[in-house]
């Protein structure tokens, strides 16, 4: 099964449309640039990398029909506006930046042949998404045994990125291996990323996956039920803090309580160097109506009740046991182990 989260298509941006899953599987053709900031705003397409190739391809969008003299100053502004969509992700900065030094370091050429390279520009951005997700699901495998049970939050799939996922990658890359593997889910309060896309995901890749309240982790762990935890990540921090889906630093907690091992698995992209600490991770607020409501239907709380709702929290990085990349498997010392990573990595050096 071969799913494009997310593409260029027909001279629109053609995604998949997730607040829709599981019950259906529809595609949304966009080609206005307001459109695709809603679009990340309310989480039709999410997960970092996915929004680092929806901020590529958006910058696309911005300046495609732009006329030589706007030209730059539209692509500042369309940075801007989608730089203000959500703040939490790293790679949707890196894909902005990624296109800004793409236009800018060839500033001397021709309106049609600028446009030209920064289609290709996100393209590139895409296709490398395609190939790091194969060579972190393979790093991370190495970590796995026949017979694992893994939990997971959120989603860090397939949906979360072009095509294959960075946590699930694993998962999938180790299930390609022969290895049997089970996963429990958790379901990701308040918008159910874990039990509508993961456990959907999962379930269409022949993967063996239960879905669990989020409550229910320590539990399984204190029954011994758990191999092994491994979840995404939105930002990684200088030292290895790690910014994910709210929830993930309970997993963490918790994991270390139990003596198990915590994986944090994200590509090169979504690791920041100027954010030295998780304490300058920048974590979002959302809306009080994805607590109140399920899903913006049935009301499950007091009307007008106090609410407080950050979409992720910070992992700090002597919880996590390995971080898994795209360019290997690294652990503490993180200051030193990442720094070399990011050197080592061509695709960072105009950081
Ligand atoms: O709010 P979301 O659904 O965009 O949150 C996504 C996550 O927390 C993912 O785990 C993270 O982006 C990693 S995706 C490979």
């Amino acid at each position: 099964m071969i799913i494009n989260t997310i593409e260029w298509k027909n001279n629109k941006i053609r995604l998949i449309d997730q607040t829709k899953l599981p019950l259906k599987l529809e595609y949304l053709e966009i080609d206005k640039l307001e459109d695709l900031w809603e679009a990340i705003k309310l989480l039709k397409v999410r997960g970092a990398p996915a929004l680092g190739a929806a901020a590529a391809l958006g910058i696309y969008l911005g300046v495609k029909d732009a006329n030589p003299e706007e030209f730059f100053s539209r692509l500042d502004k369309t940075a801007e506006y989608l730089a203000s969509s959500r703040p939490t992700a790293r790679n949707l900065f890196w894909g902005i930046e990624k296109m800004r030094s793409a236009a800018l370091n060839n500033k001397d050429k021709s309106l049609a042949m600028l446009k030209k390279l920064l289609l290709a520009e996100a393209n590139k951005i895409i296709k490398g998404d395609k190939e790091s997700c194969r060579a972190l699901g393979s790093f991370g495998s190495s970590l796995i045994e026949d017979g694992d049970t893994i939990l997971t939050v959120c989603n860090a799939g397939i949906l979360a990125t072009i095509d294959y996922g960075t946590a699930l990658g694993v998962i999938y890359r180790a299930q390609e291996e022969g290895k049997k593997v089970r996963v429990f889910s958790c379901e990701t309060r308040p918008l159910l990323q874990g039990s509508r896309l993961t456990a959907w995901e999962l379930d269409k890749k022949g993967v063996d996956v239960t879905v669990i309240c989020d409550n229910t982790p320590a539990s399984l762990m204190q029954q011994g039920r758990i191999s092994k935890v491994i979840a995404g990540a939105d930002r990684i921090a200088a030292n290895g803090d790690s910014a994910n889906k709210i929830g993930t630093h309970t997993l963490a907690v918790l994991s270390k309580y139990h003596n198990i091992p915590f994986y944090i698995a994200a590509p090169v992209s979504t690791f920041d160097l100027k954010t030295k600490t998780g304490k300058d991770i920048p974590i979002e607020e959302r809306s009080r109506l994805e607590v109140t409501r399920i899903l913006f239907n049935k009301q499950v709380a007091p009307s007008g009740v106090k609410v407080f709702n950050p979409a992720f929290d910070v992992t700090p990085h002597n919880l996590i046991s390995a971080i898994i990349t795209d360019k290997g498997v690294i652990r503490e010392p993180y200051i030193r182990n990442i720094r070399r990573l990011i050197v080592n990595d061509k695709t960072q050096n105009d950081k």
